[in-house]
């Protein structure tokens, strides 16, 4: 039975998987360390709403199992010590630099996480990997842990994870199943259970999966990657239908009415956002190409093209429509987060659009009710396109949406955010340069309300 558990890695996976996971097992103390101390103080402080992650019905958790079960804290190796079973939630990004620069994912934390655990722990124990991970990482890590420990036996386990962020509680609590791969051994096979036992507190049985370790891998970068195909192929018949008299929303309609389809994640819009899809497509068509698939690589990769693509079309558009310049225009963004309801803004469509039209020397002033400046300057420092002294002057972030509209020659939506369909849109058109052009790329708009207070409309794909 399993009574202290350890997760490192204090972010968006981590933090609201164990909040759920401490409230539905008030019996099991969990502690979450990061060696981020600045992230470990803010989800300890006495002010819910500076918890680090944003996700609805989050804060409320917190405050309820905070400092009874559920412990925030830097001492990673007395957490690890104690602990009969380690999640490891840390971050797995594109790797930057070197042998597979832009495809492959980093393993750096894994590695550095993994050497840790193998240092510190002085009895067996279960180490779970929760992070998006190429397949075949779970072997790297037992090869680390075999090799490097103090001969304390480690079982190994596969248990992706499937929240989607700004439904993260919902989904925890929800989930459609649970996975969980480990080895096809008699001590895999204990492993395995004691982590259905845990989830079995609150997930019904025969939503429990269990698999093997590679199984369980791929099928996490698999079903990113079918979500991600679905959002570009209904991106690429938004471009057929705006050269066409057809609308993509009602298409989407028709199609997601086929029960064989279904009428999920076909919203057209300017892009996927976030930090899985990319990530985990590049990441299967690098293992693809590794393993000399190249159809199938290139089947994948295809994908992400028609995401770039979507993108670029949507920048590209809004310049076109302005007379072909937006050089010295102010152009308000509603929404920098890569999807509503989060704070996240990991390859949020956004920055690349905001990266176009600062080349085109616009002046852009952002309104996003939680993403915070430095945040959004971060984003776009990151893409190098050009000095931070430059992006400070084109590009600013305002604390209220009128203000971002106000003179402004063209409103952009790029988040989905409830609130920006409530807005008093006669007002945003009284104080805009005429004619005040809407480039809607989140479809949350009626095109004939827009028109009746004379905004010249711009939809995705219709
Ligand atoms: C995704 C997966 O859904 C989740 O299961 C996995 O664990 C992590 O990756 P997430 O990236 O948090 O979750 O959000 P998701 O809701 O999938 O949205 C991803 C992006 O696709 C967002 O930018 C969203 O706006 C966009 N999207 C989604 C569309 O453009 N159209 C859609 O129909 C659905
Ligand atoms: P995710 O979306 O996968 O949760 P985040 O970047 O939000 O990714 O969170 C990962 C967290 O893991 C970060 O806060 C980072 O500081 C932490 N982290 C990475 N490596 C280690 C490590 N070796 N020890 C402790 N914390 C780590």
């Amino acid at each position: 039975m399993i009574k202290n558990i350890c997760c490192i890695g204090a972010g968006y996976v981590g933090g609201p998987t164990m909040t759920v996971m401490a409230y539905k097992c008030p019996e099991i103390k969990i502690t979450v360390v990061d060696m981020n101390a600045k992230r470990i103080a803010d989800w300890n402080s006495d002010d819910f709403s500076k918890i680090p992650v944003f996700e609805p019905g989050l804060a409320d958790l917190v405050k309820e199992v905070r400092g009874k079960n559920l412990f925030f804290s830097t001492e990673v190796d007395k957490a690890i010590d104690e602990a009969d079973m380690i999640f490891m939630s840390v971050n797995t990004p594109t790797k930057e630099y070197g042998k597979g620069a832009g495809m492959a994912a980093d393993l750096k934390y894994i590695e550095l996480c993994a050497r840790q655990i193998a240092r510190v722990s002085k009895n067996n124990k279960i180490v779970v990997e929760k992070s998006t991970l190429p397949v075949r990482t779970a072997e790297a890590i037992r090869s680390i842990l075999d090799n490097t420990g103090n001969h304390v036996k480690f079982q190994i386990l596969s248990n992706p994870e499937f929240l989607a962020e700004g439904t993260a509680i919902n989904d925890l609590l929800n989930a459609d199943r649970v996975l969980i791969g480990g080895l096809q051994t008699e001590e895999g096979k204990a492993a395995i259970e004691e982590l259905t036992a845990i989830y079995a507190h609150w997930i019904p049985r025969e939503r429990i999966i269990q698999t093997n370790v590679w199984s369980s891998e791929l099928s996490k970068l698999t079903a990113n990657a079918f979500l991600a195909q679905r959002i570009s192929s209904i991106n690429s018949l938004s471009a057929l239908c705006e050269k066409t008299e057809a609308d993509v929303t009602e298409v989407a309609k028709a199609i997601g009415a086929d029960s064989r389809i279904g009428n999920k994640f076909l919203t057209a819009s300017v892009g996927f956002g976030g930090s899985c899809f990319q990530k985990d497509l590049l990441n299967l068509v690098y293992i693809c190409h590794s393993l000399g698939l190249e159809e199938v690589a290139e089947y994948w990769n295809q994908v992400i093209k028609m995401n770039n693509y979507q993108k670029h079309r949507f920048a590209d558009n809004i310049i076109t429509t302005l007379y072909n310049t937006v050089s010295a225009k102010k152009i308000a963004f509603l929404g920098w987060a890569f999807k509503k309801n989060t704070n996240d803004t990991r390859e949020t469509p956004a920055m690349y659009v905001a990266d176009y039209l600062l080349e085109d020397l616009a002046n852009i002033e952002v309104y996003d009710p939680k993403v915070t400046e430095n945040q959004m300057y971060s984003d776009i420092n990151h893409l190098n396109s050009r000095d931070n002294e430059v992006n400070h002057k084109q590009l600013k972030m305002v604390s209220d949406p009128y203000q971002a509209c106000k003179d402004a020659h063209a409103v952009v939506i790029l988040t989905e955010w409830d609130e920006f369909k409530e807005l008093d849109w006669k007002k945003i058109h009284d104080n805009m340069m005429k004619p005040a052009f809407v480039f809607d790329g989140r479809n949350i708009l009626k095109r004939q309300d827009m028109e009746a207070l004379g905004f010249n409309y711009h939809g995705i794909g219709r």
